[in-house]
Order: C-alpha cells, then sequence, then structure tokens
C-alpha cells in the first residue's frame, strides 16, 4: 500500500469490466447499490449512505479504487462501508463466513475495472 491506494492489482489479476458491473449490481455479491448510486437507467433503487459513483474513475486512480474496497477503514476508520478483502479485525463474523474475504481476489479486480469505467 502507498498513500491512499494500492497499486498492484490482487494476486495478479486482470479485471473484467463487464463481470464486475455484475458483482456489484448482484445484491447477494457486492450489494453496491445499498448504499450507492451508480450511472445506470432503470429501476434500481440505489441508497444514499455513500457517494454517488457516477464519474469516480475519472476522479479516483485503480489504485485508490481497489484500496477502498479492499479496506474502507484505512482511510475512513467509522465507515459503514464493508471491507470486501480483509479478513482480520473483523467482528461478529458469522462461523460459515470466517477467515474468507467478501470478495475474491479477481472479483475485486473485476469491480475496479467496471468502476474505472464510470467517468
Ligand atoms: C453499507 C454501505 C456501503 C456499501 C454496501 C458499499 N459502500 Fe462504498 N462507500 C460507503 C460510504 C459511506 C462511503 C463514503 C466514505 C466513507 O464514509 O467511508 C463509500 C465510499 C466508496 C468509494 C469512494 C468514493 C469517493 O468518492 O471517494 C467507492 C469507490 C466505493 N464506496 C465503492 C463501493 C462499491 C464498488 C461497493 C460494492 C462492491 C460499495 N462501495 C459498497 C458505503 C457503502
Amino acid at each position: 500500500m502507498a498513500g491512499d491506494a494500492i497499486d498492484t492489482p490482487l494476486g495478479g489479476a486482470t479485471g473484467d469490466g463487464s463481470r464486475g458491473r455484475d458483482i456489484a449490481l448482484d445484491r447477494g455479491k457486492g450489494n453496491c447499490l445499498i448504499c450507492h448510486r451508480v450511472p445506470i437507467e432503470g429501476e434500481l433503487f440505489p441508497g444514499d449512505v455513500g457517494p454517488d459513483l457516477s464519474g469516480i474513475g475519472a476522479r479516483l486512480t485503480a489504485g485508490q479504487i481497489r484500496l477502498r474496497l479492499v479496506d474502507q477503514s484505512v482511510i475512513a476508520p467509522l465507515t459503514l462501508m464493508p471491507s470486501y478483502y480483509r479478513v482480520d479485525g473483523l467482528r461478529r463474523v458469522g462461523e460459515q463466513f470466517r477467515g474468507k474475504p467478501v470478495l475474491t481476489a479477481q472479483e475485486i479486480e473485476d469491480v475496479v475495472a467496471w468502476l474505472q469505467t464510470l467517468r
């Protein structure tokens, strides 16, 4: 990690933006819409707990986006956003989920790739 970014893709994976979009919108996976608005037409009923992700690819680098997905609490300790790729130091994690990140390294890279296209 350098500053507020993780510049190296997790596990050396190459992200696929269209898979990333599906993961982000999937209510059983990223479920980003519960907190974020995204620039997609349709009845998505997004929440507004987090900032609108429109234009995020122009505001943040891939590395900055990656860090925010891996563990937003590094930069915003009281954040409501889940740490999508962290397994240490989490409290109240159900037995079956312990030791497993919410998204895999590949899935994180896919979502990073999709967010980079939002400009
Ligand atoms: C439970 C609510 C919640 C969920 C779910 C959530 N986020 Fe967030 N997110 C936030 C909040 C709140 C912030 C604002 C910064 C902070 O307070 O942590 C944020 C910040 C961000 C940022 C930085 C935005 C900026 O302008 O700096 C990105 C990128 C982001 N989220 C992407 C995602 C993606 C992609 C997903 C799904 C994989 C997701 N978030 C899921 C609440 C959430």
